[in-house]
Protein backbone atom coordinates (compact mmCIF):
# COMPACT_ATOMS: atom_id res chain seq x y z
CA UNK A 1 0.00 0.00 0.00
CA UNK A 2 2.57 2.54 1.07
CA UNK A 3 4.23 1.43 -2.21
CA UNK A 4 1.39 2.64 -4.70
CA UNK A 5 0.92 5.83 -2.60
CA UNK A 6 4.74 6.60 -3.26
CA UNK A 7 4.57 5.60 -6.65
CA UNK A 8 1.46 7.50 -7.36
CA UNK A 9 3.23 10.73 -5.58
CA UNK A 10 6.28 9.78 -7.47
CA UNK A 11 3.59 10.13 -10.58
CA UNK A 12 2.34 13.33 -9.48
CA UNK A 13 5.62 15.31 -9.00
CA UNK A 14 6.67 14.29 -12.49
CA UNK A 15 3.81 15.63 -14.00
CA UNK A 16 3.68 18.77 -12.00
CA UNK A 17 7.41 19.35 -13.60
CA UNK A 18 7.05 18.32 -17.43
CA UNK A 19 3.98 20.55 -16.92
CA UNK A 20 6.27 23.29 -15.82
CA UNK A 21 8.82 22.53 -18.31
CA UNK A 22 6.19 23.17 -21.08
CA UNK A 23 5.62 26.72 -20.26
CA UNK A 24 9.25 27.26 -20.07
CA UNK A 25 9.76 25.62 -23.31
CA UNK A 26 7.29 27.81 -24.46
CA UNK A 27 8.68 30.60 -23.54
CA UNK A 28 11.74 29.78 -24.65
CA UNK A 29 10.55 29.82 -28.12
CA UNK A 30 9.00 32.80 -28.37
CA UNK A 31 11.87 34.68 -26.82
CA UNK A 32 13.89 33.03 -29.90
CA UNK A 33 11.81 34.02 -32.24
CA UNK A 34 10.97 37.58 -31.04
CA UNK A 35 14.86 37.82 -31.04
CA UNK A 36 14.90 37.61 -34.65
CA UNK A 37 11.67 39.59 -35.75
CA UNK A 38 13.13 42.25 -33.04
CA UNK A 39 16.08 42.25 -35.18
CA UNK A 40 14.26 42.42 -37.91
CA UNK A 41 12.04 44.91 -37.35
CA UNK A 42 12.09 47.04 -35.02
CA UNK A 43 16.29 47.04 -34.10
CA UNK A 44 16.83 49.71 -37.04
CA UNK A 45 14.70 52.06 -35.30
CA UNK A 46 14.95 51.29 -31.58
CA UNK A 47 18.32 49.59 -31.60
CA UNK A 48 19.67 46.13 -31.01
CA UNK A 49 19.69 47.20 -26.92
CA UNK A 50 16.36 48.99 -26.70
CA UNK A 51 17.89 52.26 -25.88
CA UNK A 52 16.14 53.91 -28.80
CA UNK A 53 18.10 57.13 -30.77
CA UNK A 54 18.52 60.03 -29.85
CA UNK A 55 15.23 61.97 -30.14
CA UNK A 56 14.07 60.45 -32.96
CA UNK A 57 13.49 57.05 -31.59
CA UNK A 58 12.35 56.25 -28.18
CA UNK A 59 13.81 53.59 -26.00
CA UNK A 60 12.24 50.21 -25.20
CA UNK A 61 14.71 49.65 -22.50
CA UNK A 62 13.31 51.61 -19.16
CA UNK A 63 10.58 52.70 -21.17
CA UNK A 64 7.94 53.80 -19.01
CA UNK A 65 5.04 53.31 -21.64
CA UNK A 66 5.49 49.34 -21.52
CA UNK A 67 3.16 49.82 -18.49
CA UNK A 68 0.49 49.48 -21.29
CA UNK A 69 0.72 46.49 -22.74
CA UNK A 70 -2.58 46.52 -24.65
CA UNK A 71 -1.12 49.91 -26.49
CA UNK A 72 2.12 47.97 -27.20
CA UNK A 73 0.68 45.29 -28.86
CA UNK A 74 -1.70 47.75 -30.34
CA UNK A 75 1.43 50.00 -32.02
CA UNK A 76 2.97 47.16 -33.32
CA UNK A 77 0.31 45.62 -35.71
CA UNK A 78 -0.98 50.13 -36.21
CA UNK A 79 2.08 51.95 -35.88
CA UNK A 80 1.40 55.16 -34.25
CA UNK A 81 1.15 58.82 -35.36
CA UNK A 82 1.06 62.01 -33.26
CA UNK A 83 3.20 63.39 -30.29
CA UNK A 84 4.17 60.69 -27.65
CA UNK A 85 6.00 60.97 -24.24
CA UNK A 86 8.50 58.27 -22.91
CA UNK A 87 9.45 58.55 -19.58
CA UNK A 88 8.94 62.04 -19.72
CA UNK A 89 10.69 63.02 -22.86
CA UNK A 90 8.66 63.52 -26.19
CA UNK A 91 8.67 62.34 -29.58
CA UNK A 92 7.01 63.22 -32.62
CA UNK A 93 7.85 60.88 -35.50
CA UNK A 94 5.68 58.15 -37.14
CA UNK A 95 6.43 55.05 -36.48
CA UNK A 96 5.10 52.75 -39.39
CA UNK A 97 2.35 49.89 -38.72
CA UNK A 98 3.64 46.51 -39.27
CA UNK A 99 0.80 45.17 -40.99
CA UNK A 100 2.67 42.10 -42.43
CA UNK A 101 3.40 40.37 -38.92
CA UNK A 102 0.50 37.71 -37.55
CA UNK A 103 -0.85 37.37 -34.03
CA UNK A 104 1.98 34.77 -33.20
CA UNK A 105 4.42 36.92 -34.54
CA UNK A 106 3.43 39.80 -32.31
CA UNK A 107 2.87 37.48 -29.24
CA UNK A 108 6.42 36.63 -29.89
CA UNK A 109 7.47 39.88 -30.00
CA UNK A 110 5.91 41.01 -26.76
CA UNK A 111 7.03 38.34 -24.95
CA UNK A 112 10.53 39.30 -25.42
CA UNK A 113 10.11 42.60 -25.18
CA UNK A 114 8.48 42.25 -21.95
CA UNK A 115 11.46 39.48 -20.95
CA UNK A 116 13.82 41.85 -21.92
CA UNK A 117 12.74 45.09 -20.90
CA UNK A 118 9.15 44.69 -19.19
CA UNK A 119 10.75 42.63 -16.02
CA UNK A 120 7.92 40.04 -16.58
CA UNK A 121 9.12 35.94 -16.82
CA UNK A 122 5.95 34.95 -18.29
CA UNK A 123 4.57 34.22 -22.12
CA UNK A 124 2.41 36.47 -23.61
CA UNK A 125 0.50 33.66 -25.51
CA UNK A 126 -1.33 34.66 -28.86
CA UNK A 127 -4.32 33.37 -26.64
CA UNK A 128 -4.52 36.99 -25.15
CA UNK A 129 -3.03 38.80 -28.15
CA UNK A 130 -5.75 38.18 -30.73
CA UNK A 131 -8.95 39.94 -28.37
CA UNK A 132 -6.72 42.55 -28.07
CA UNK A 133 -5.70 43.07 -31.44
CA UNK A 134 -9.54 42.48 -32.68
CA UNK A 135 -10.33 45.74 -30.37
CA UNK A 136 -7.18 47.91 -31.62
CA UNK A 137 -9.11 47.05 -35.27
CA UNK A 138 -11.95 49.37 -33.76
CA UNK A 139 -10.34 51.67 -32.06
CA UNK A 140 -7.73 52.80 -35.08
C1 LIG B 1 10.97 53.35 -38.68
C2 LIG B 1 11.35 53.34 -37.28
C3 LIG B 1 10.64 52.39 -36.34
C4 LIG B 1 10.50 51.03 -36.42
C5 LIG B 1 11.00 50.13 -37.54
C6 LIG B 1 9.81 50.61 -35.23
N1 LIG B 1 9.53 51.68 -34.44
FE1 LIG B 1 8.63 51.65 -32.61
N2 LIG B 1 8.59 53.66 -32.59
C7 LIG B 1 9.16 54.49 -33.56
C8 LIG B 1 8.82 55.87 -33.24
C9 LIG B 1 9.25 57.08 -34.06
C10 LIG B 1 8.03 55.84 -32.08
C11 LIG B 1 7.37 57.06 -31.42
C12 LIG B 1 6.10 57.36 -32.19
C13 LIG B 1 5.58 58.75 -32.01
O1 LIG B 1 6.38 59.68 -31.87
O2 LIG B 1 4.35 58.91 -32.02
C14 LIG B 1 7.93 54.44 -31.68
C15 LIG B 1 7.28 53.99 -30.54
C16 LIG B 1 7.31 52.68 -30.06
C17 LIG B 1 6.83 52.23 -28.78
C18 LIG B 1 6.18 53.09 -27.68
C19 LIG B 1 7.15 54.02 -27.04
C20 LIG B 1 8.28 53.34 -26.32
O3 LIG B 1 9.44 53.65 -26.68
O4 LIG B 1 8.06 52.51 -25.41
C21 LIG B 1 7.03 50.89 -28.72
C22 LIG B 1 6.69 49.95 -27.57
C23 LIG B 1 7.61 50.49 -29.99
N3 LIG B 1 7.77 51.61 -30.77
C24 LIG B 1 7.94 49.20 -30.32
C25 LIG B 1 8.36 48.82 -31.59
C26 LIG B 1 8.52 47.45 -31.99
C27 LIG B 1 8.27 46.23 -31.12
C28 LIG B 1 8.93 47.47 -33.29
C29 LIG B 1 9.16 46.31 -34.21
C30 LIG B 1 8.02 45.49 -34.52
C31 LIG B 1 9.06 48.86 -33.68
N4 LIG B 1 8.70 49.64 -32.62
C32 LIG B 1 9.50 49.30 -34.93
C33 LIG B 1 9.92 54.08 -34.62
C34 LIG B 1 10.01 52.79 -35.09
Amino acid sequence: MIRLWSALAFLVVVSLLSCQSDEELQRQRYITEGILLYKNNCANCHQTNGEGLASLYPPLAGSDYLADKNSVICLIRYGQQGPIVVNGKRYNRPMPAQAKLSDLEIAELTTYLYNKWGRETTVTGVKAVTPVLNQCKNRL
